[in-house]
């Protein structure tokens, strides 16, 4: 797996924007695994796929009527991109990826992401699980307060009506769900770069990724 970059972590963390931030220095391809869990877990809802139905969660990840042009989320031609950032289908999200069979099923259609000229991939298992040969691992963290700030700022320029007490509990519950998972739980992989981003800006972020990226 040649120019894969993975960047994983907890909610809210900032994965995102230095995804974004490194596509566009390195001009390489986007994978934001978040949105494929997401998708899938508006799916669910729309085609009213029981969150125990099994072989129907996994039928749905293997078939996910997906596709990612340019930043919007095309669910059967319909534009899903901003119906998926809302915190129930996070939730609802966090819930599926911790069905193995279900992580199992979407694997391929992730590595297929790997493309020249390179990938930047966002997530919480890219390091581990989906990309284990990266040349380049970066695992952010930062304390659940400072994340659930971050969180209600990017929401209220989404224009969303948010409380933070809420977006906390909501971020510190699907944290806990994936860091004790038993398929790919959130752990940083042995050879990532670990970065505390709590007391850091994005732009100090971002230099420490590129550093890192043509050392
Ligand atoms: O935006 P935020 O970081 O809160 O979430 P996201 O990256 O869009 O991912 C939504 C949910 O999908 C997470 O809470 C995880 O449970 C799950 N997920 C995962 O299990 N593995 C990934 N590689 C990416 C997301």
């Amino acid at each position: 797996t040649n120019s894969v970059v993975t960047i994983d972590g907890p909610s809210g963390v900032g994965k995102g924007t230095l995804a974004q931030f490194l596509c566009c220095k390195t001009g390489f391809h986007l994978l934001d695994s978040g949105a494929i869990y997401r998708s899938l877990a508006y799916g669910a809802l729309e085609e009213g796929i029981a969150f125990d139905n099994l072989p129907g969660l996994v039928d749905l990840a293997e078939n996910l009527p997906v596709k990612f042009i340019e930043n919007s989320i095309l669910y059967r031609e319909k534009d899903i991109t901003s119906k998926v950032r809302t915190e129930e289908v996070a939730a609802v999200a966090s819930k599926v990826a911790a069905i193995p069979e279900v992580r199992a099923a979407l694997l391929k259609r992730q590595k297929d992401f790997a493309q020249p000229p390179g990938l930047i991939a966002d997530g919480r298992d890219m390091g581990t699980v989906v990309f284990p040969h990266a040349p380049v691992k970066l695992f952010l963290t930062a304390s659940a307060e400072e994340r659930a700030k971050r969180r209600v700022k990017q929401l209220k320029n989404q224009g969303v009506d948010v409380n933070i007490r809420q977006i906390t509990q909501d971020i510190m519950e699907r944290d806990e769900r994936d860091r004790t998972r038993k398929s790919s739980p959130l752990v940083p992989a042995e050879d990532a770069l670990e970065i505390d981003t709590t007391d850091l800006s994005i732009e100090d972020v971002c230099q420490m990724a590129l550093n890192k990226l043509y050392d």
